[in-house]
């Protein structure tokens, strides 16, 4: 079937997105990364057009957050219908269907057997600071422990818990403190048992070992933060046993445990939730990005055991739109009934699609993934393993120029991450384009 898109019409950025991109520039807040400058007009399915008529492959998903993909006529059209009834009443002070209904929701889909409660936010920041303040109210405990490369969000706590970059903390001290943060299970870059040939989640036995044992009592301790599948991180997949094990760890001292599925949920791995392919239960399930199909909502799922906060402890205005609960409401029946399925077929090939790219592409050091969450690592030479950043940086570039949209994470990896709705073809002819862009770059 031959398809309308990727088709450059004008190398972008085209005369109708640099007049945005210059007027953005001006005014908006110097803060804005701006991957590139793609200034979208409409986007269908996995199609994003911009405003000069180019029509990208989206690779990327706006952070892998277009789970049905743009514009699906589900999620559409709960959202018009949502709009024409009323748009707010706050979810905090009153009662509406939609709300009740998506808690309830949110409550069965989570993983494990214990009874759940919801609390709905705007975004995963503020999901994140929401089980801080549980965690810290319901353990009458202050510190915390999360991983290095993690990303939990910006706000001042749920930046205290990230370490992704440090430019996200200069300027903003001190954050909160009783923070600690320790390797995460990154086996091609781990200094615990990389050399190993089986890895002995030595980063876990650590936390023990190490920071427990001389630098933090464990009875101090609120909550250990991680993401099942690291994001900003790298698109890092742990092995099999690290999340179980942090939960015994966490059940030996009384410690909860926190999965920030913000990047990796709703479907995104094959699974609702990426704690499944270990069926490991948290104390506190985070979620946002997917959830509403690009409608900002976020939320927080706790053991009802844990949800201990008193009537007026937490709250939010906006937590919790009626508009944006008819959009997660839909789209997690979309991804029930077929997309998780298909993000783990297409995942499949996309990671082996990767993995051949691989073999044939020196500066790729190495590929994992879950689903439709795969990573590449780039490094200038594979011995030594050295981040090749630039190299990621040009390839992202030259693929946005082509017709690909690509992301960057961690120091030098591409993360491939399209919305769930993508199909074979489409699997094919993205990696095909990066190919060439690989190979066009690389040499
Ligand atoms: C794992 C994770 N947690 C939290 C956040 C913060 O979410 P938001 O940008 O919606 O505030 C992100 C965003 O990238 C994320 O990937």
């Amino acid at each position: 079937m031959s398809r309308d898109y990727p088709r450059i019409l004008t190398p972008p950025p085209g005369p109708r997105a640099r007049a945005i991109v210059d007027r953005d520039r001006e005014w908006s807040a110097h803060c804005y990364i701006k991957e590139y400058p793609l200034a979208i007009a409409r986007g269908q399915g996995v199609m994003v057009e911009d405003v000069d008529g180019n029509r990208y492959l989206d690779f990327m998903a706006g952070i892998a957050v277009a789970s049905t993909g743009y514009g699906h006529p589900v999620v559409v059209k709960a959202i018009q219908d949502a709009a024409a009834n009323f748009l707010h009443i706050c979810g905090s002070d009153f009662y509406y269907e939609g709300m009740a209904a998506l808690c309830e929701k949110l409550a069965a889909i989570a993983p494990g057997p214990t009874r759940k409660r919801v609390f709905l936010t705007n975004s995963g920041t503020e999901a994140t600071e929401g089980a801080i303040k549980l965690a810290r109210y319901a353990t009458r405990r202050t510190a915390m422990v999360a991983f290095k490369g993690a990303f939990h969000g910006r706000s001042t706590g749920a930046v205290s818990l990230t370490s992704s970059k440090a430019r996200q903390h200069a300027g903003f001290g001190p954050l909160l403190p009783d923070v600690h943060h320790v390797d995460y299970a990154y086996r091609y870059r781990c200094r615990h048992c990389a050399h190993k040939s089986q890895c002995s989640l030595g980063c876990v036995s650590s936390i023990e070992d190490e920071l427990f044992t001389r630098h933090l009592d464990p009875r101090d301790v609120a909550a250990i933060f991680v993401e099942p599948v690291q994001g900003e991180g790298g698109y890092i997949v742990p092995p099999p046993g690290f999340l179980t094990g942090l939960r015994e760890l966490c059940d030996r001292h009384g410690i909860l445990l926190v999965f920030d599925e913000v990047q990796s949920g709703i479907g995104r791995t094959g699974r609702m939730f990426a704690c499944e392919h270990e069926g490991v239960e948290p104390d506190i399930l985070l979620t946002a990005k997917g959830l509403g199909s690009g409608m900002p909502i976020g939320a927080m799922i706790v053991r009802d055991s844990v949800d201990k906060w008193k009537n007026g402890a937490h709250g939010s205005t906006f937590g919790g739109n009626p508009v944006c609960c008819a959009a997660a409401l839909a789209t997690i029946d979309l991804v029930e009934r077929e997309l998780m399925a298909n993000a783990s077929v297409q995942g499949e090939r996309l990671l082996a699609g990767a993995r051949e790219l691989m073999s044939r592409h020196d500066c790729i050091g190495d590929v994992r993934g879950v689903g439709l969450m795969v990573g590449l690592e780039f490094v200038r030479d594979r011995v030594t393993r050295e981040p090749a950043a630039e190299l990621v940086d040009r390839i992202v570039d030259r693929a946005f120029r082509q017709g690909l949209l690509l992301l960057g994470a961690g120091k030098s990896a591409l993360r491939l991450a399209p919305p769930l709705v993508i199909d074979a073809e489409d699997v094919d002819r993205g990696l095909a384009m990066l190919d060439a862009c690989i190979a066009e770059e690389s040499q």
